[in-house]
């Protein structure tokens, strides 16, 4: 069992989510190559039994490598034959109202507009981080802070780190178990 995760961030939620699940397969013996697609090479999926994609998003869109990724590897990614699942990490995924749309917006629809199929998606919150140390620039930050009063316990001058590990932990255990079922 061999797994790839893939990833694209612009604030670092993403890596840290990426890296969180490669701690999780590697305790179970599965070895795993984690990369930021912006940063490295892309190998070919071949070399895989397993492949996890996530992107952060940013006004409604994921990384533009990732989008990129997703394209280049479409056929590889459709033929994959191990076990493949996808995530985002988003600021409104964590609004319990809008939850289920945003999840199957930036999820399901996107893939399906770029005509890829995966096992599994899910959307995890994001961090919308507002405090003084953060690394989002003035602007990007007021949008922040528009956006953050649908946000639950939005602090307008905190980190606000909305990803739910417990869940994140359940996605990767769920894919855990589908990559040894199927080998
Ligand atoms: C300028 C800006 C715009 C954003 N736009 C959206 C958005 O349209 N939808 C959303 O769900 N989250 C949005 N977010 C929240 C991000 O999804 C959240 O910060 C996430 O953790 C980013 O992932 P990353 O740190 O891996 O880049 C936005 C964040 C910023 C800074």
């Amino acid at each position: 069992m061999r797994v790839l995760i893939a990833y694209g961030t612009r604030y670092g939620a993403t890596e840290e989510v990426a890296e969180r699940m490669a701690e999780w397969l590697k305790a179970a013996n599965i070895e795993v190559d984690i990369i930021n697609v912006k940063a490295n090479q892309w190998p070919e999926l071949t070399e895989y039994t397993g492949l996890i994609i996530g992107s952060g998003i940013k006004i409604g869109q994921w990384t533009k490598e990732i989008k990129n990724f997703i394209k280049k590897k479409k056929d590889a990614i459709n033929k994959f034959d191990g076990s493949k699942v996808f995530f985002v990490c988003s600021g409104y995924a964590a609004i319990p109202e809008r939850y289920q749309e945003i999840k199957e917006e930036y999820c399901l629809k996107a893939l399906t507009d770029l005509g890829v199929t995966v096992d599994d998606y899910e959307a995890f919150g994001g961090i919308m981080n507002v405090s003084p140390s953060s690394n989002v620039g003035w602007l990007n930050k007021q949008i922040l802070k528009v956006a953050g009063k649908e946000s639950p316990n939005f602090d307008p001058k905190g980190i606000n780190d909305y990803r739910n590990w417990t869940k994140i932990e359940e996605f990767t255990q769920t894919f855990i178990q589908s990559l040894k079922d199927k080998s």
